[in-house]
Formats: C-alpha cells, sequence, structure tokens
C-alpha cells in the first residue's frame, strides 16, 4: 500500500501513455442487470422453430389449469410427457411441480411462475445461489462495473437441466500433436 501511495505521488507516467489510468468514472447510476431465460422454459419442447430460428413450444396452460381435477390433462388422462427422466437426487416430482402443473411450489406452499425456477433452485442450494449472486458461480457477460454498462447473467437451467442437472463430465484428450522436430527447439 505505502509503495503504491510512493508510486502515485511520483507520478512520472507510463512509458507507455496507452497504459496510462483513465479518468474515475464518476459515481452515478448503475445500469441493470438482467438474468438471461432460455427460451425453451417453461413450455413444452418442438421440433418446430420460428421464422427467426427461436424454438416453438407449447404452454402449460394449453393442456393444464389451474384447478389439476378440471384441466383437459386430468380430463384426458392418457400419458402424455413419456421422456422425463429424473436424476436428481432422492428428489420427486412434486418436490418442485405444484398440483397445479403450470406452476412449480417453495416448501411452504408458495407458487413459483417456471420463469422464476431460480427461486426454486435456491431453496435447496443456498451456497450456489449465494455463490451465484456474489458472481462466483454460473459466469456473467457484460460489465464488471455496473456504472460503466450493463451485465447479463446465466438463468441456472442454461447449465442444468432440471431434471438431471448434473454437470456433463469432461472428457480429457491428448494435448496437440506438435509436428516441429524437438530439436528445432
Ligand atoms: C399437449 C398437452 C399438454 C401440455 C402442453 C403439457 N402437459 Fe403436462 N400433462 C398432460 C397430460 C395429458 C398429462 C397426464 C394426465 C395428468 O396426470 O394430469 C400430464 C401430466 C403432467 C404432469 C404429471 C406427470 C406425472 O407423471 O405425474 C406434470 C408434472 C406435467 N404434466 C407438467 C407439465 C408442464 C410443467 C407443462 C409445461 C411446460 C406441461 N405439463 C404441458 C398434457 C400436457
Ligand atoms: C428440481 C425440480 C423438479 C423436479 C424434481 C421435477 N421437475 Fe419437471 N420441471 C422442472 C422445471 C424447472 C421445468 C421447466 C423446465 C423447462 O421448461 O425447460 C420442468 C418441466 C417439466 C415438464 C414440461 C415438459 C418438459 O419436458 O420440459 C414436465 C412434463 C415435467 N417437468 C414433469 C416432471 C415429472 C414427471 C417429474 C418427476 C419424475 C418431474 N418433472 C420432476 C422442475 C422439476
Ligand atoms: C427440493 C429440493 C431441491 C430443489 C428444488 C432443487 N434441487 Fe438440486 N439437488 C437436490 C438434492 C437433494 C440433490 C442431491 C445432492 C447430493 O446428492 O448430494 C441435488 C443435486 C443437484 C446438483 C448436483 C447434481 C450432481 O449429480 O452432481 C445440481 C447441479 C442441482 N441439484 C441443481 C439444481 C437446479 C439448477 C435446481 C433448480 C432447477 C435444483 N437443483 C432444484 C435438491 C433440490
Ligand atoms: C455457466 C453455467 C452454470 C450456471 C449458470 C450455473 N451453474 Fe451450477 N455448476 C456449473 C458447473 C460447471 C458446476 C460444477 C460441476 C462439477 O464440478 O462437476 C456446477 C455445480 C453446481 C452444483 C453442484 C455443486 C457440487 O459441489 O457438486 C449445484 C448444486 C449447482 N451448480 C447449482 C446451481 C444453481 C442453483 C444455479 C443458479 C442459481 C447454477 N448452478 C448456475 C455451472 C453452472
Amino acid at each position: 500500500m505505502n509503495a503504491l501511495l510512493l508510486l502515485l505521488a511520483c507520478d512520472t507516467g507510463f512509458a507507455d501513455p496507452s497504459r496510462a489510468f483513465g479518468p474515475p468514472v464518476p459515481d452515478g447510476p448503475r445500469h441493470a442487470t438482467t438474468i438471461h431465460a432460455p427460451t425453451t422454459l417453461g413450455v413444452v419442447d418442438t421440433p418446430l422453430t420460428d421464422a427467426n430460428g427461436t424454438p416453438i413450444g407449447v404452454a402449460c396452460a394449453t393442456c393444464h389449469g389451474p384447478d389439476p381435477e378440471s384441466s383437459w390433462a386430468a380430463r384426458e388422462g392418457a400419458p402424455f410427457h413419456t421422456g422425463v427422466k429424473l436424476a436428481h437426487g432422492p428428489i420427486v416430482c412434486d418436490s418442485c411441480h405444484a398440483a397445479d402443473r403450470t406452476a412449480l411450489h417453495l416448501a411452504d406452499g408458495t407458487l413459483v411462475p417456471l420463469a422464476d425456477t431460480i427461486e426454486l433452485c435456491a431453496q435447496c442450494h443456498g451456497p450456489q445461489y449465494r455463490d451465484y449472486t456474489h458472481g462466483s458461480h454460473g459466469g456473467m457477460n457484460g460489465y464488471w462495473d455496473t456504472r460503466r454498462g450493463p451485465r447479463t447473467k446465466n438463468h441456472c437451467a442454461d447449465c442444468h437441466a432440471p431434471h438431471a442437472p448434473a454437470y456433463a463430465a469432461v472428457l480429457p484428450v491428448f494435448p496437440p500433436h506438435d509436428r516441429r522436430p524437438l530439436e528445432a527447439e
């Protein structure tokens, strides 16, 4: 610290002027931090895409309603989502899905829209959520100093599939083959 003060006091400038410190950023309003939302969150995926290449999904409310008894899905009764395979510790479907299938629920019964899935994850994964809010889990884009510009963060579901959240293991490969003979070093 003392050495730094001494350096600043000398004010000899930088040999390369382009490396000099910029002017201090005035303390002003902060830009927004937004969380990216996966386009497929809260819809049933289809193989279709729209003109912009965005996947087209079917909203849960197309078949499910707030009253599980009278919704179309309950009357239909036939199995529909046959591809769901759960690999998420010891928890079961109803740990997350509410009786109203258009929503999720917290442990105390509070309904959470599918778009706010992070609230649900945070309830059971406190340490990771804390790290996420601090910026040391989950990554971000944009500006570290939000006085200078906005920031975008990833959604938990960008990286972890809610039904099978384990991050795929990375397969180590051999290093690139160097075709230069060793003698050339
Ligand atoms: C095309 C109609 C349709 C759409 C769209 C749909 N579902 Fe379903 N869903 C059904 C049917 C039919 C059943 C089986 C009947 C039942 O259990 O109510 C069902 C059952 C379920 C179940 C219970 C599964 C089980 O094994 O107990 C969950 C959970 C569920 N749906 C969630 C969702 C969510 C979340 C969405 C939106 C992302 C969604 N569904 C969209 C038709 C649909
Ligand atoms: C950890 C919480 C959690 C558990 C446990 C869970 N789900 Fe889900 N489920 C979600 C979330 C979050 C979504 C929305 C994901 C999306 O749309 O990408 C979802 C989406 C769905 C959908 C919508 C269609 C789809 O395939 O994306 C169905 C159906 C579904 N879940 C059924 C089930 C069934 C059946 C079980 C139990 C075998 C189950 N879920 C267990 C959190 C959970
Ligand atoms: C109801 C509690 C609950 C909810 C809600 C929940 N989880 Fe989990 N999660 C668990 C449990 C229990 C385990 C298993 C822990 C273990 O095996 O040590 C787990 C494991 C995980 C793992 C590690 C998987 C592995 O095999 O390494 C990840 C990643 C994860 N959850 C992410 C999420 C995300 C993302 C959400 C939100 C969509 C979520 N969880 C919602 C309880 C929950
Ligand atoms: C940019 C991708 C990314 C995002 C976004 C992300 N994670 Fe992770 N997460 C990872 C990686 C990578 C690991 C480490 C996997 C490993 O070590 O095998 C991990 C590990 C985990 C684990 C397992 C921890 C352990 O020690 O085994 C949990 C639980 C978890 N994340 C929850 C969350 C929750 C909750 C969110 C949202 C608040 C989230 N993650 C957002 C990439 C991400």
